[in-house]
């Protein structure tokens, strides 16, 4: 289990930032939890806080426990063994990060030579493996290509192959749909399904992407956690007016809802006195607002709206 802990993040140097404000999450072993929410929202911060890949200007409260181990306390030997042996993380916009000089079999099955201490032959051979189950190389011969001559969408495949070939429990991805057509994007949710008994956290802005791969999903803005619980009670019962707005302005659901405002800036969320970071655009804003909402739980789903406090 990978449990997030009310964990913030606040960068330190120029103008201090609250990047992520008091985030919980629950990861039991071989659930999928997709996180949802808009540019700025602290998605990304959070993903890199969860495996330490912060630069130093950022300070880090909470606890982020793997199976009780607090990754926050970690040396950094017991660090390594973790990133990529226990835990993937597979960057956004990580298909453009392969390495071009190395064929793809060979950097996909890397992974295992550093943490399992496997020869080159066995890391190939698992590279090819891993292509084929994610349906990148049905007729054989890819894991011998460069990467220039994958798509971007079966690059995307080929980290997530790299994320789990050393035998990670937990798999970390940030936007892996970002810049793909919808057909790509339906083949790495094909990917992502062939995941069964890896825990998966997956950071997306696709609401349609995020139901087909996830069984929890969590609703970012403004760096706090405004609504969490089961996918589908979400998507069915959304509680947060964000979320419900969100949902509204899809074109499937006729773009009920236009949009106009943004978020507060992020050097005001250090002020605890601003009141919900969501009431300049919301609808059922009232007076109560002006305080910070609490996190209400109705039976494990949980949303950050005073309309829900009793
Ligand atoms: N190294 C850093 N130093 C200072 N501020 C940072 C740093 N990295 C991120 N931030 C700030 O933290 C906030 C959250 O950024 P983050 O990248 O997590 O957003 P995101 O939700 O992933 O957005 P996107 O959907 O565009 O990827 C932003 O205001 C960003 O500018
Ligand atoms: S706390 Fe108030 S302003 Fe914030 S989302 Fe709920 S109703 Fe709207
Ligand atoms: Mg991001």
């Amino acid at each position: 289990m990978l449990e997030v802990k009310n964990v913030s993040v606040e960068f330190v140097s120029g103008d201090n930032i609250l990047a992520v404000d008091d985030m919980s999450l629950q990861l039991k072993d071989g659930s999928k939890t997709a996180i949802i929410g808009e540019t700025g929202s602290g998605k990304s911060v959070l993903m890199l806080a969860m495996i330490r890949l912060l630069p130093s200007n950022a300070r880090i409260s909470g606890e982020i426990l793997l199976d009780g181990e607090n990754i926050l306390d970690m040396d950094k030997k017991r660090l390594r063994q973790v990133r990529g042996g226990i835990i993937s993380y597979v960057p956004q916009g990580g298909g453009n990060s392969m390495n071009p000089l190395l064929k793809v079999g060979f950097q996909i099955g890397e992974p295992l030579m550093e943490h399992r201490k496997a020869s080159k032959k066995e890391a190939v051979a698992e590279g090819e493996r891993l292509l084929r189950k994610f349906h990148v190389d049905e007729g054989g011969g890819k894991a011998s290509d460069y990467p220039h001559t994958f798509s971007g969408g079966m690059r995307q495949r080929a980290m997530v192959a790299m994320g789990i070939s050393a035998g990670a429990r937990f798999v970390l991805a940030d936007e892996p749909t970002k810049g793909l057509d919808t057909g790509r994007i339906a083949l790495v949710e094909d990917t992502f399904k062939q995941l069964k008994k890896e825990t998966l956290l997956c950071v997306t802005h696709d609401m349609n992407f995020a139901a087909g791969i996830s069984e929890e999903l969590c609703v970012m803005y403004a760096a706090q956690q405004l609504e969490y619980g089961r996918t589908q009670e979400v998507i069915s019962n959304p509680l947060h007016p964000y979320t419900r707005d969100m949902l509204n302005a899809m074109p499937e659901n006729g773009m009920k809802y236009v949009d106009v405002g943004f978020a507060p800036s992020h050097d005001s969320y250090l002020n605890r006195d601003m009141g919900c970071r969501y009431r300049d655009r919301c609808r059922d804003c009232t007076a109560a607002c002006e305080k910070m909402p609490p996190v209400t739980d109705i039976k494990g789903h949980k949303v950050r709206c005073w309309k829900y406090v009793t």
